[in-house]
Order: structure tokens, then sequence, then C-alpha cells
């Protein structure tokens, strides 16, 4: 089975320990439960990690259409939203992470009972603003539905974003009124920007909405970003990088205004889910000192891939959406120079039509250099690529973190990687004279680096596997679990709750006889 469902709460796991620092975290995406991208692996590893480490940590997330519901549990009682057409009646459902992480499920079909969770294609629902504005409000009541009132409530992207406003504009008393709150940016290019006219489905007043315009439009995150009591975003570079006006996608200014609330946290990987150890996706089981069952791994994939089984020829995986801020359209534009090279590649990946179509293409062109799975989402091949490729492209115009950089080190697959964001944290650059490193980076996202440096890569794969065994061994040895993060997070809440009651207890002083 999938070792991240603990469908049944552990016995020895209480719902609320005592005296724990209680945080809510809200997400529109959570793996297992419904996930379009690393949201939902961090979503889903996270709040597991805060509970390890003794936080009582709960998650709330849509009943979207895909969670099953065989493993919930529905709870009594309806749990009152306000919305701007009056107040609805929602449902809650109750399903558990790994540690005894409780997660709940808002169920309100009109929103959320759809084929996907943003909308079709890769593009969005009419009523996004709606749905995500319910959400939040959600989130917010369902303190008061469990009688379990938060330090802190963890708001994700713009889908949540409007979280903090929502505690700010409606929450003045006690016990909210103590409640602080943090929003994570895992991608600026996405900032849930509609028509300022449909501010009114917000709920949001003229006296309570500030901050909520940007150059005439309604833009939730930065309305979260100007009232949250603090930000952080998934890397330190990329917090650097979102202050710049080429990565800040206009919200340079908002972000340099809180530049002193503003962190860069580096993700981890699920460590437990994410191992060649005891991966059961895979067909064989491999850790740093033996790599003999990759190649088993590598042999069964090319197999699956309809390529030839060689095991001596460098097989390079790609696995993400496939967007412009993954730099596919320019590996598009490099593939027939990189096909001259003696290379195999296997692609998984989906999103833009005209993306996809190009690597339909160059498959049908070249089955015998490529296999490309395009349109779907397939997370047991996605691990079996990891496994078996010996190395994994990720040409990013940007990227905040990056996932797949990190799974591939832990599967002993050497990242070829723009040196950006998250990558450029995660990644060590390779060193031809010493063999250091883990992995090889580039600057420039144009086709002929591209190709320059995976010639680079696989040159090495042919002339020096000595310096490739190595950095295979070092980067599985690399610690990405989540227990940095999960300390660094916990001492940002604590600060944060401490920061965000301070005006509130002078208050009480001076209210005082
Ligand atoms: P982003 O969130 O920007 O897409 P990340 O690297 O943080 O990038 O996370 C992407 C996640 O989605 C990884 O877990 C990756 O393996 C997964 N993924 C992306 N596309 C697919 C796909 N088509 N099938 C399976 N998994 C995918
Ligand atoms: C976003 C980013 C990605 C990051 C993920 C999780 O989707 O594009 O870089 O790893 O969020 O934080």
């Amino acid at each position: 089975g999938n070792p991240a469902l603990s469908p049944s709460k552990p016995a020895h796991m209480s719902t609320s320990p005592q005296h724990a620092l209680r945080v809510l975290f809200v997400t529109s995406e959570c793996t297992p439960f419904a996930m379009t991208g690393g949201l939902g692996d961090v979503s889903g590893a996270l709040p597991v990690a805060l509970r390890e480490q003794g936080l009582d940590v709960r998650v709330v997330l849509p009943l979207y259409r895909s969670v099953d519901r065989g493993q919930l549990e529905e709870l009594p009682g309806t749990l009152l939203v306000p919305t701007w057409d009056g107040a609805a009646s929602a449902r809650v459902w109750r399903g558990w992470l790994r540690a005894g992480t409780p997660v709940y499920f808002i169920d309100y079909p009109g929103y959320f009972d759809r084929p996907l969770i943003y909308g079709p294609n890769g593009g969005a629902y009419g009523d996004n603003l709606v749905r995500f504005a319910f959400l939040s409000r959600a989130a917010v009541e369902l303190t008061r539905f469990l009688r379990w009132t938060p330090a802190v409530i963890h708001a994700n992207d713009w889908q949540t974003a409007l979280v903090p406003v929502y505690l700010d504009a409606f929450e003045r008393a006690w016990p909210l009124s103590a409640c602080a709150s943090v929003l994570t940016i895992h991608n600026i290019g996405f900032q849930g920007v509609f028509p300022v006219e449909d501010v009114v489905f917000t709920g949001l007043t003229n006296g309570s909405s500030r901050g909520i315009e940007h150059w005439g439009s309604l833009n939730l995150l930065k309305a979260g970003i100007e009232r949250a009591t603090a930000v952080t975003t998934v890397s330190p570079s990329y917090a650097r990088e979102i202050q710049t006006s080429q990565f800040g996608s206009g919200l340079q200014e908002d972000l340099r205004a809180r530049a002193s609330d503003l962190t860069g946290i580096l993700n981890g990987i699920d460590t437990v889910v994410w191992d060649p150890r005891s991966d059961p996706h895979l067909p064989a089981h491999f850790d740093e000192r033996s790599f003999e069952a990759k190649r088993e791994c590598k042999a069964a994939l090319q197999r699956e891939a309809g390529l030839s089984e060689r095991d001596d020829v460098p097989l390079l995986g790609v696995i993400t959406r496939l967007t412009h801020q993954k730099g596919m359209d320019v590996l598009a534009r490099a593939l027939p120079r990189l096909f001259e090279l003696d290379v195999q590649m296997v692609l998984l990946g989906a999103g833009d039509p005209e993306i996809e179509q190009s690597f339909v293409e160059a498959a049908r062109s070249r089955p015998d250099r490529l296999r490309a799975w395009v349109g779907g989402y397939d997370n047991g091949l996605s691990h079996r690529i990891e496994a078996a490729s010996d190395f994994l492209l990720m040409p990013s115009r940007y990227e905040p973190c990056g996932l797949n950089q990190m799974y591939s080190l832990r599967y002993g697959t050497l990242p070829i990687a723009r040196a950006t964001g998250g990558l450029d944290d995660t990644i060590e650059q390779y060193d031809e004279r010493t063999g250091a490193g883990t992995g090889f980076k580039f600057h420039d996202l144009t086709p002929t680096t591209l190709f320059d440096v995976t010639g680079w890569a696989v040159s090495t794969w042919y002339d020096r596997p000595q310096h490739i065994r190595q950095m295979r061994a070092r980067g599985m040895m690399k610690d990405f679990s989540w227990s940095a993060a999960a300390r660094t997070y916990e001492q940002l809440y604590v600060a944060a709750s401490r920061r965000h009651r301070a005006p509130h207890a002078v208050d009480s002083v001076r209210a005082l006889p």
C-alpha cells in the first residue's frame, strides 16, 4: 500500500497534545488526497514533520471529488461559513496523515465536487475567486466548529492568501484576535488576480479590504503579503530573487516593504515516500553502497518505454509540468542537437498544449531516443523515472524550491539544472578537477547552453565514471528530510505569535481600571 496513507489514527496519538503549539495549516492541495504539484507534496509532509516535533498541527483541505471518502469519517454538525451571499452550510470530514496528523475536509459540493482542482487543461474555473475565498473563510470558521483555537494559521499561495485578511478584518475579538498568520509563497507566478469589481465575492468591504487592489485589479496574494504576520517562501535564494523586478512578477515592491518579515525556508522531501531502499513503485531497491539494483530499474524502464535496453547509454529523465516556468520550451528547441548525442530520454509531463505537442512530435520522429508520456499525471511512473535515470533535466526559468532535484539526488540521479532559486540552493556544482559536487548547473537559458551542459554531463558519464559514482553516493547521503525546515517553521510560528499578540497585550494593560 501507499506508505503515505495512514487511514486510522494511531492509538497512542492524541488529537490535541496538551500545551503543544497549535497551528492550522490551510491548503488547496495535499498529497496523497489531492495534488497538482509541489504544494501538494509540501502540504502532505511538513505538517507531519511538525507533528513529529510535538506541535498540534491540523490541515484543512477542500473535499474534492477525487478524494477517496472511504478513508474519511464525517463529523457531526454543520460548519456555517459567512459568504458574500449569506451564510452557507458545509459538512466537515476528517482523515489522517502520518503521525496522527488530522486533515479536515470542507465538504461543499457546489464548489468542490468537480472533476479537477483548479480547472480544465491547466486553466481556471470561472468561479475560482468564490471557491477559494470560501475555503479561506471556512478554515477560520473551522476553529470555532472544532472549539480549538490555534496560535497560528498558516496559509499557502494565493488560494488561501485571504486567510490573513479575514483574520485581520473579522476576528478582532478574543480568542482569534491572538491568532497570528503566516503566508507561504510557493510560486509568485500565480497571484489570484481578478477584476476589481469582483471584490464583492470576497465578502470584504471598502473598510476591510485594505491591500487587495494592485494596478486596478484584485490581487489576493498581494493582500496576504501585506496583512500576514509573517511571510515565507520556499528557499533562501528565491526569497532574495522575488524582491527584484526580474523575479518579483510585479510584487517586488510589496515584498521589499516586508523584507524584515520575509524568510526563505528550504523545503524538505518526504523521505519515507521517497526512499530507494523501500519504494513500492520500484522493481528493485538500492542504496548509496550498492547501485546494482539501480541498473535493474534502468533496464525495466527502458523496456517499459520501448527504448533499447542498454546500460552503456546515459538515460536522461524529465518529470515536470510542461510550462514556460520549467523551461520546457527551451528543452524542446534543444532536442534536435541533444539527440545527436548517444543518449536516451524519458519524459513525463502535462501542461501547455503547444509544448506538449512539441514533445509528442519529437518522440514520433526519434522513437530510438525519446519516450514521452504526455498529458497525464502518473505518480508511480514518476518514481520509476527518478530511480532509473542517470540524469534529471530541470532547466527552469525560475524555481521557488523544486522537489524533483531532491528526489533525484536521493535516488542517485544527478540533476542538470539551471542555477536559480531552490535548484541553486540544493545542488552543488560538479568540479571536474576534484570530482566534488552533486550536479551540473548552468545560467543562460538557451538551447545552446542547455546542449553544452548536457554534453558536459554526458561526457563526464562516459569518461569519468568514478566521479559519477562519487557524486551519486554524495547526493544520496545528503539530508533532505523535513526536520531542519520543521524546526525553523516552529521558531517562526513562536516569533509570529509573540509579535502578533504584543499590541493586544498592551491594550489589555491599558484597559485595567
Ligand atoms: P512544481 O510544484 O512547480 O510543479 P516541484 O518540483 O515542486 O514543482 O513539484 C512537482 C511535483 O509534481 C513533483 O513531486 C513531481 O514529481 C510531480 N509531477 C509533476 N508532473 C508530474 C506528472 N505528470 N506525473 C507525476 N508526477 C508529476
Ligand atoms: C511551487 C514551486 C516549486 C516548489 C513547490 C513547493 O509549485 O513551483 O518550485 O517546490 O511550489 O513549495
